[in-house]
């Protein structure tokens, strides 16, 4: 069933599309929605092969050789696992960002249920989240009660 916290999220990345025509950096592909029709430049980063992203790698570690427009990290701090950090993902992600680009953070709150054995159960707050991600200008947020949020973020 399509959560209203991802039924949100599908109409934003659908808007934000419209017209746009910078490059897309997804990390974590999902297996359940495919964005890559909404963008002309669209790419995702994953450790795991079976799912075949663009890239198999860790994203901490990818010796990527562009900036990017626009960045997604949905659903990666609570499963986010290998060499990386919460905290090392973020800096990288500053680093990446082209001038203007936008970072988008889709992370579950308390009340999100542990979806299965990867997802390590890991929550997060608002105000956690709001920290952690200092070094961006937060443009805006969408929260849904404690279960998940959404920040759009620049440098
Ligand atoms: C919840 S899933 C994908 C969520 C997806 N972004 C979405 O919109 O629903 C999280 C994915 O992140 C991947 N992942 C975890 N740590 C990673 C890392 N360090 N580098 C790249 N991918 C990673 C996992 O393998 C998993 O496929």
């Amino acid at each position: 069933m399509l959560s209203e916290h991802r039924e949100w999220f599908n109409n934003f990345l659908e808007n934000l599309s419209k017209g746009f025509d910078g490059n897309v950096l997804d990390i974590g592909k999902s297996t359940e929605w495919d964005y890559s029709r909404l963008f002309k430049d669209y790419k995702t980063i994953d450790v795991l092969p079976k799912i075949q992203p663009d890239i198999v790698g860790d994203f901490c570690e990818y010796p990527f050789d562009e900036y990017f427009d626009l960045i997604l990290c949905i659903g990666i701090f609570e499963q986010f696992r290998g060499s990386g950090t919460f905290e090392k993902m973020i800096n990288k992600i500053k680093g990446l960002l082209a001038k203007d680009g936008i970072a988008i953070f889709g992370c579950p709150g308390k009340d999100f249920p542990c979806r299965n054995q990867v997802d390590s159960g890991k929550r997060t707050n608002l105000n956690e989240l709001t920290k952690l991600l200092s070094g961006f200008k937060i443009v805006s947020f969408k929260t849904f009660d404690e279960i998940y949020y959404f920040l759009i973020c620049k440098l």
